[in-house]
């Protein structure tokens, strides 16, 4: 094990709505980055909670009948069970209304009020006489002073993009009662952020932000700091201020703070050291890993807060840019506003981390997903290249040499040029480079196919008293293949174990020393990962259309009535049967006469992401060898049929009359296997 003592952080999600996959884009992100650091044999502690504090959580638990507490339990087990299935593995997940949060709350704020950094002051707030409560500008509606469009909020308006305060909008009323809003006077509290220009100064350029980030703050710094508002009025849902009855912390001055309750609890679980990673001298390092959208509070507000109370500060943050689908912002009524569970109903979460991590730099730029390049990614990366090797290899190890790799590294050079590849590895994934990570990794997955491609193990299979090449060749491939398996695993988590088990080894370290498994018994080979099926993601956007019509109410299912449907014309089948055949470019592999048959040829087809065993009625047509190396289509799908020579697993597609007159349907150059026909 290493020195490293590393303690992560995401951005605490609100607890008022469930995770959708712009979050993840966050989650992922900082899971993998961990994931890395722990494989590497650093102490890497990850910690993150539900935001659970605010208006709009108490005004949403109000509306459905329940306390906030009730809402923020349900919430934050729901926020749990997605993150863990998407694989994000926390070392604690825990809430920012706990005990240990009400502790450092205080603490925080009286050691700021102690030194001086905390004033008051009355000030005049829009105020909802009938819910007896003061309202945030977003709970304020009216028409817009420029333009005059209707139900805008008090802070500015989205048709023309106006910005105002409240007091500007006409006919304002409370979007609570819908009464009109009072003017009304209370005592708020404020951070004297001011206090700190000189502090934030010198660690906005001391090397803890990204460029484009430090480059903002500069910017905001040079604009001059205002005092922060961090008190509101009951009622609230939140921690009451210590000696200032009925005034209550405002959520964003305790959900940092959420951070180091969620780490406290850890400590008291695990008998951890709470001190070695918070107090002023800590030699830990610290990372925050949040959106762009909430820098100011990351990178002014909570490294003021802790150096004016006498906590050490960040080591740095890595900020990230938004998720966008198929080119624009997530979108309720495309569809494309996509949660987490509606997701994890129809595909594999380690497409959704491949992916983004193939999209992933160091950097704040937005990424888009793409679910055309979604699927290609992933069937042609992860299923065509890695677990392809797998299959390739495996076949001819169970069958030919009862599953005991062969006693010898016959290309040592390749395997050592596999290992020395790990160092740019590390370096991209420590330096949150993933897409390069991504790229190295499949250009070494490229090396291993190609290995494969040269030595054609399927013709070595044919040949007399050439089993040890055989042998050779295919332990080669599946030492290669587990090497890319342990590149990869801080992605694809569940993929890599499952390899672990298929190769019957333990849980893989870093390889920097890594032998190759030789004269080892692997087991039987499972496919690893199917292709991404188009007809999910349609059922995907289709489903998150539904959960906004379910969610809205009537106007919205009008239109979808509209939706033409057509009776099906006898003799014509439905586009949903269509969708069910899976039409593949195959490869022929092998082509061999079968005995005691006298139409049929058996092929062994490479499917892309394994190989299959077919028999065809084409021997009239064509001769084994005129076969092999060709590409065909075949149906992949079809349930496998037990013939008198073995099973079928599959169909190839030929048209014609007949007898010689039987073609096989053969695709066009630049076609590849493992391709699905669409
Ligand atoms: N509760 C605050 C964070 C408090 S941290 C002390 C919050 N919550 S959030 O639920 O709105 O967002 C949680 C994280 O997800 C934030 O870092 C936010 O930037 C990120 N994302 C939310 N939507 C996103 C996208 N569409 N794309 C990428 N990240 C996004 O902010
Ligand atoms: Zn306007």
């Amino acid at each position: 094990m290493s020195d490293r003592k590393i303690l992560v952080t995401s951005a605490l999600p609100y607890a008022n709505g469930p995770i959708h996959l712009g979050h993840l884009v966050e989650y992922i992100q900082t899971d993998i980055w961990v994931r890395f650091q722990k494989q590497r044999g650093n102490h890497c502690y990850f910690v993150c909670a539900d935001d659970t504090h605010g208006t709009p959580i108490m005004l949403k638990a109000d509306r459905e009948g329940i306390s906030p507490e009730q809402l923020i339990a349900q919430v934050g087990e729901e926020h749990l069970a997605d993150f863990t299935e998407f694989g994000v593995k926390f070392d604690n997940y825990h809430s920012t209304h706990s005990e240990e949060n009400r502790t450092f709350s205080s603490l925080i704020y009286k050691r700021l009020r102690d030194a001086g950094h905390i004033s008051s002051r009355t000030i005049t707030q829009a105020y909802d006489p009938v819910k007896a409560m003061f309202l945030p500008d977003r709970f304020i509606k009216g028409e817009c002073p420029k333009c005059g469009a209707a139900d805008q909020y008090g802070d500015g308006c989205e048709v023309c993009g106006a910005t105002y305060s409240h007091t500007e909008l006409k006919n304002a009323v409370s979007a609570i009662s819908g009464e009109k809003p009072i003017e009304k006077d209370s005592v708020h509290y404020f951070f004297n952020l001011a206090d700190f220009t000189g502090m934030l100064s010198e660690w906005t350029n001391a090397g803890h932000l990204q460029t484009e980030v430090r480059n903002k703050l500069a910017e905001w710094l040079e604009g001059g700091l205002q005092q922060w508002d961090i008190s509101r009025d009951a009622p609230y849902f939140g921690f009451e201020i210590p000696d200032a009855p009925g005034k209550y912390f405002y959520v964003w001055l305790d959900a940092p703070i959420g951070y180091m309750a969620s780490f406290k609890n850890l400590c008291d679980k695990q008998g951890l050291d709470f001190d070695e990673f918070w107090a002023k001298d800590s030699a830990a390092e610290l990372y925050h890993f949040i959106g762009k959208d909430i820098i100011y509070f990351h990178a002014l507000f909570w490294p003021a807060m802790l150096s004016g109370s006498d906590f050490r500060t960040p080591s740095a943050i890595f900020a990230h840019g938004f998720l966008t689908v198929n080119g624009e912002k997530m979108s309720k009524s495309r569809g494309t506003f996509i949660t987490a569970r509606t997701y994890l109903e129809h595909l594999n979460p380690e497409y959704l981390r491949y992916y983004f991590a193939a999209k992933l730099s160091a950097g704040v730029d937005d990424i888009d997903l793409n679910f055309d390049d979604f699927s290609q990614r992933v069937n042609s990366d992860l299923v065509g290249k890695v677990v392809n090797i797998a299959s390739r290899c495996s076949g001819f190890i169970s069958k030919r040499f009862a599953n005991i790799l062969s006693a010898n590294c016959s290309e040592p050079a390749l395997f050592q040029e596999f290992i020395n590849a790990s160092e740019q590895i590390a370096e991209f994934y420590e330096t949150r480079e993933f897409a390069k990570a991504m790229r190295e990794i499949m250009a070494l997955a490229d090396k291993a196919n190609q290995y494969i491609d040269e030595k054609k193990p399927w013709m070595i299979a044919k040949q007399e008293g050439q089993d040890t090449q055989l042998h050779d060749v295919c332990s080669m491939g599946i030492n290669l293949f587990r090497l890319l398996a342990v590149y990869l695993k801080p992605v694809i988590p569940a993929l890599s174990e499952n390899t672990e088990s298929f190769l019957n080894i333990g849980s893989q370290i870093w390889p920097e020393t890594t032998q190759p498994l030789l004269n080892h018994a692997i087991n039987d080979f499972r496919p690893l990962m199917t292709r991404v099926e188009a007809d999910k993601i349609t059922a995907i956007i289709e489903a998150s259309k539904e959960n906004l019509e379910k969610t809205t109410d009537k106007h919205s299912q009008a239109t979808h009535a509209t939706g033409k449907k057509f009776e099906p014309i006898a003799g014509t089948i439905e586009f949903d049967d269509f969708a069910k055949l899976d039409l593949r470019i195959a490869k022929i592999i092998k082509a061999n006469h079968v005995e005691g048959a006298d139409k049929l040829l058996q092929l062994t087809v490479d499917i892309g992401d394994e190989t299959r065993n077919i028999f065809a009625g084409i021997k009239s047509a064509y001769a084994p060898e005129d076969l092999e190396g060709k590409l065909t289509l075949v149906i992949a799908n079809l349930a496998p049929r037990k013939m008198r020579f073995g099973y079928s697993e599959g169909m190839v597609l030929a048209a014609g009359p007949g007898g010689k007159d039987i073609w096989i349907l053969s695709p066009d150059k630049g076609a590849a296997a493992g391709m699905r026909v669409k």
